[in-house]
């Protein structure tokens, strides 16, 4: 594992997917270390974040990002040590955080985008995690516009996902009565044992809509969306008047290159939300909530040193398994927060 100081693997884009993404849509270059000049650091990339909505920069399309180029670097957060500084700001040895490095061993930054890390207060891992965007994510969206109240029914899948488990977490800390769903039997019982929620189900189960049905007998008031398709047709009938509905994510369609074959639900959905006075409100965590920041990492670095916000995350060894990683996360084989280790802690 223990990279030396002439070669930088980077995992580039290779070709754009139709439908899930594979081996075959990555590349895998070497190329020098880079040299740094004065006002710039040397990044050495440990851990690299998978995440969703990786899989959309990955389409020439139309979103809120611009998607990767063919050729290019993939994009994503890392957990990087600095090996070589001459920027005042930071020292070899320094951990931080970087948005700018994505799917390679080195970079060079000038520290824009970069986060200082403190490895003494939690695992320097956890910032993408629980301490991070997903956390970031989950806190915002539920508190600002879920509104939840003691006593709510707060319905959300990908339940033991970092956006997802932290969502329950937070949600039964403010009193909601919280049905998480998931992909199998594991990871239910992961959000009721270690996550808190007080019924999980299988989103898997062809009885789900009737399970649903049975698990919120006073109706929905949150539901934080994460996944979209068949969970959301199972929600739609249970809201109740005046819901809320973060609109976080529909993971469920990331890998659709056209609209699903089937039943058209969408003037069923619209009508339901609208004699329902739903509030669905779509939200971009940075975009929307970036001067927020400071006030979530305070209360979540608190809640997780105090150990009442729980935190799972799985580590994979090795750039090369980042996409076969990536078209797993999809498909629901990741068991908590995914993240590549992509080289050792230790500086060298
Ligand atoms: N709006 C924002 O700014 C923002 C920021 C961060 C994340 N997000 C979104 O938040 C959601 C959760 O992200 P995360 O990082 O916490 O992901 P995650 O839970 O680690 O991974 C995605 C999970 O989605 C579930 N899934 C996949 N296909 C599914 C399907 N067909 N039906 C139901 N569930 C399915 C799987 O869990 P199961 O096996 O349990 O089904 C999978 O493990 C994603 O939609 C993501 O795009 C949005």
């Amino acid at each position: 594992m223990h990279q030396t100081l002439t070669q930088n693997r980077q995992m580039t884009l290779a070709a754009r997917p139709t439908g899930a993404p594979g081996a075959e849509h990555f590349a895998l270059r070497t190329t020098p270390v880079p040299d740094i000049a004065d006002g710039q650091l040397l990044l050495r990339t440990v851990y690299l974040s998978l995440d969703p909505y990786m899989r959309g920069r990955m389409n020439d399309a139309d979103s809120y990002a611009e998607p990767v180029a063919i050729g290019e670097v993939m994009v994503g957060g890392t957990i990087n040590r600095v090996v070589a500084s001459r920027h005042p700001d930071y020292q070899a040895g320094d951990w931080v955080l970087s948005y700018s490095t994505g799917w390679q061993d080195y970079a060079v930054s000038d520290g824009t985008f970069l986060f200082k890390l403190d490895p003494s207060t939690a695992p320097v891992s956890h910032a993408l995690g629980v301490l991070g965007m997903p956390g970031f994510t989950a806190y915002m969206g539920l508190l600002d516009i879920g509104k939840p109240k003691a006593g709510d029914t707060v319905v959300v899948a990908a339940a033991t996902g970092p956006v997802g488990s932290t969502v329950v977490q937070i949600a039964k800390r403010l009193g909601c009565r919280v049905v998480a769903i998931a992909g199998d039997e594991q990871k239910c019982r992961l959000a009721r044992d270690k996550f808190g929620a007080d019924v999980a189900l299988n989103h898997k189960d062809t009885d789900l809509a009737a399970q649903l049905a049975q698990a919120c007998p006073n109706g929905i008031d949150i539901y934080f969306e994460n996944v979209g398709g068949k969970v959301l047709r199972a929600v739609l009938p249970l809201l109740n008047p005046n819901a809320r509905i973060p609109l976080c994510g529909t993971v469920s369609s990331y890998n659709n290159s056209a609209p699903s074959a089937g039943p058209d639900h969408l003037d069923w959905a619209w009508s339901t939300l609208l004699t329902k006075r739903v509030t669905v409100q779509g939200f971009i965590i940075f975009d929307d909530y970036g001067h927020r920041y400071g006030e979530f990492a305070e209360q979540m670095g608190q809640w997780v040193a105090e150990g009442k916000i729980q935190y799972l995350e799985q580590i994979i060894d090795g750039l090369e398994n980042a996409p076969d990683a990536l078209k797993g996360l999809l498909e629901g084989k990741n068991v908590g927060k995914l993240v590549i280790r992509v080289g050792p802690d230790e500086l060298g």
